[in-house]
């Protein structure tokens, strides 16, 4: 007997499940009979694979640590602050997050960050981001900042930095959790204001692992910002960008990314696949690449689970993110479910997507063997 479309399920496994002797009897089963028992097999694999993700070691790469700014700590801040917020509730505020786009999304981003002001505000952020993603298994996450939207505001550099780099102390030494820090420039504003944030970071370079580039990408190329992300890479920064999902002229943009600003990876980059020399040269370079699904079905017209799926087979380094989890619901657990749900991941699937995150992670070799381990012994 052999019963088709059940991801990573094997007969023996099967039949022990539903309870039947291995051999003999399968011919006496009514056909409704067999619909009922696969219905049941499948939705106890389904359970069983969640529960593998829920419990898998994780590293987050691509997630804005202004974009886990959740209404309860908004409200909370902004009382705080002596700030009024447009809204009475939490309620009212989740349901006013009605974007279809990245610029959309980006408007009641900024607008939400304002409440930001004082170094423990910025504590308090990353530290509640750092429990959550602890609650989850993320033993190590790259945090991108956005210090432009910040200093324009008439926030200090020193305010944000400080305040972000103490809960990175703090959770390392309480919740085990082990983070470092990716300075993103906004890529609508001018490359002078991204050079000023990058000769403000220069103090904190022990701080801050590489750069980025965020924001709305829309005429807005990597090559814009060459100078500054040649000077980064001369101070010793890792490069990375966001080359977002369904943009005016994203292959160009990621050629770009790796031809003129030679990135270390890529943020989102799921338009590569529109360009088959384009996908080889990102796996001959072993470029990762931060995909982050549940954003995706919030700003483009799907989550991308198709293509992470079709990334995972070319061998592609693809990982799985959550991006700003307090506007697109779902951090790390979420984001692996949602997608394996989708495509009907294999656990082995599942487990590559986690591999590939600790493997692109910038971290020192010994300390990056050291994670996967734990990943390995969990998966064995
Ligand atoms: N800034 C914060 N989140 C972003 C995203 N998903 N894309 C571009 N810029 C961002
Ligand atoms: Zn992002």
């Amino acid at each position: 007997m052999k019963v088709s479309g059940l991801a990573g399920a094997n007969d023996g496994a099967m039949l022990e499940f539903l309870k039947l002797p291995i051999t003999g009897i399968v011919s006496d089963i009514e056909p409704e009979e067999m619909a009922g028992f696969k219905e049941q097999l499948e939705a106890k694999l389904m359970e069983e694979l969640n529960h593998f993700i829920e419990g898998m070691p994780k590293a987050e790469l691509h997630v804005h640590v202004e974009g886990t700014l959740e209404p309860e700590l908004k409200f909370q801040l902004a009382q705080r602050n002596n700030l009024d917020l447009p809204y009475e509730t939490v309620d009212a505020m989740r349901a006013a997050y009605d974007f279809d786009d990245l610029p959309s999304f980006l408007k009641i981003y900024y607008e939400g960050m304002g409440v930001l002001v004082e170094e423990q505000d910025f504590y308090d952020l990353t530290y509640a981001y750092l429990e959550k993603a602890h609650s989850q298994n993320v033993i190590y996450a790259e945090l991108f900042f956005d210090p432009q939207a910040h200093t324009t505001r008439g926030i200090s550099y020193d305010t944000v930095i400080n305040g972000i780099r103490r809960a990175q102390d703090d959770a390392e030494e309480k919740l085990g959790i082990k983070t470092q820090l990716i300075m993103c420039f906004l890529r609508d504003m001018s490359a002078e204001s991204a050079m000023i944030a990058l000769k403000q970071s220069l103090p904190y370079k022990g701080w801050i692992v590489g750069v980025g580039l965020d924001s709305d990408e829309r005429g807005n190329p990597p090559i814009k910002f060459k100078a500054v992300f040649a000077l980064a890479k001369a101070e010793g920064y890792l490069l990375t960008m966001h080359c977002d999902v369904d943009q005016e002229n994203s292959t160009t943009h990621i050629w770009q990314a790796l031809n003129d600003i030679n990135v270390d990876r890529i943020d989102h980059g799921v338009n590569s696949l529109e360009d088959e020399v384009l996908c080889n040269e990102i796996i001959k370079r072993k470029l990762a690449l931060t995909v982050c699904p549940i954003s995706n079905g919030y700003v483009t017209d799907s989550m991308k689970a198709q293509e992470i799926k079709r990334m995972l087979d070319k061998g592609m380094r693809v990982t799985v993110n959550s991006d700003d989890p307090a506007y697109f619901p779902g951090y790390m657990s979420e984001n692996l479910i949602a997608t394996q749900t989708s495509v009907g991941l294999s656990k082995s699937e599942v487990v590559q997507l986690m591999t590939n995150a600790f493997e692109g992670s910038w971290l020192p070799a010994k300390e990056k063997s050291a994670l996967l381990e734990k990943l390995e012994a969990y998966a064995a």
